[in-house]
């Protein structure tokens, strides 16, 4: 039974593609026409015009996996790829990498199987900034899968990078990762839209209600409004979303 056995079980249904940072992640695949989506879950940002595998450890997550997908789905770890030298042309990994086990192991299977990568992450240290964490739900900081969230710098130590990008939020962002409604705090009290998130799935119940209720509570005051209103009338944000492209095509 793995992390996601337990807390991924509701992940489809506030869990999706946003098209705009699809489109940002089809474009670093770049001319790939065989993709590997290692830790791909219920395959958020497979692209539909290649051929891709998607692979997970757990089986609750690929389960999800929409049931007219013609991607083939593997159970697999990114520390032991299933998968011979050079097999795909890219190997791509979207906000995974911080439930790895060994992440250098994984980049270097990813790097094994396809000579580019592609990876969709956060910079851990943006967490902190961000209104939810800091002012409402500090104790996600404590986290085991926060604490060991990989910044650029350590993941671009173990591939060939190319490039970074920032990969804005936008304001109607669909994808509902724990950044995704930085402008929406009304979302944040949906246990379901709670669920979505790991962070939110892996803290203490109480810790949950009380930060929760803090919220809610700023919100019926206008303390909230007072504080971040201005953040409604954005059109997207950086808040250390990133795009990491690494290696070469073939
Ligand atoms: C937040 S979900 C992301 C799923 C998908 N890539 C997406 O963008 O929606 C994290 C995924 O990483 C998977 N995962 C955890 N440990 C892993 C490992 N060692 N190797 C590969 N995937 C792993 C989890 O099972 C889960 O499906």
């Amino acid at each position: 039974m793995t992390r996601y056995d337990v807390i991924g079980r509701t992940y489809a249904s506030t869990r999706r593609a946003d098209p705009r940072i699809a489109a940002q992640i089809t474009a670093a695949l770049g001319d790939a026409r065989r993709v590997v989506n290692v830790g791909a879950g219920t395959g958020s940002y497979e692209p539909a015009d290649r051929t891709v595998v998607g692979g997970d450890p757990s089986l609750t997550m690929l389960r999800q996996r929409a049931p007219s997908s013609v991607t083939p789905a593997v159970q697999l770890a990114a520390e032991a790829l299933p998968f011979p030298d050079g097999a795909f042309d890219a190997a791509l990994a979207t906000l995974t990498l911080h439930h790895w086990s060994d992440i250098e192991r994984g980049l270097q299977e990813m790097t094994r199987v396809a000579p580019r990568q592609v990876i969709f992450f956060f910079e851990p240290a943006s967490a902190s900034e961000l209104w939810l964490v800091d002012e409402y739900f500090p104790e996600i900081l404590a986290l085991g899968s926060e604490r060991a969230a990989p910044d650029s710098a350590r993941i671009g130590a173990a591939l060939e990078v190319q490039r970074m990008e920032v990969v804005p939020v936008p304001a109607d962002c669909q994808d509902g990762f724990a950044g995704c409604y930085w402008n929406r705090p009304e979302a944040y009290l949906d246990p379901t839209v709670q669920e979505g998130m790991s962070s939110f799935a892996q803290l203490d119940a109480e810790i949950r209600r009380r930060g929760t209720e803090h919220l809610r509570r700023d919100l019926e005051t206008g303390a909230w409004d007072a504080r971040h209103g201005e953040l409604r009338t954005m059109t997207e944000i950086d808040i250390g979303y990133r795009l990491l492209v690494a290696g070469h095509l073939s």
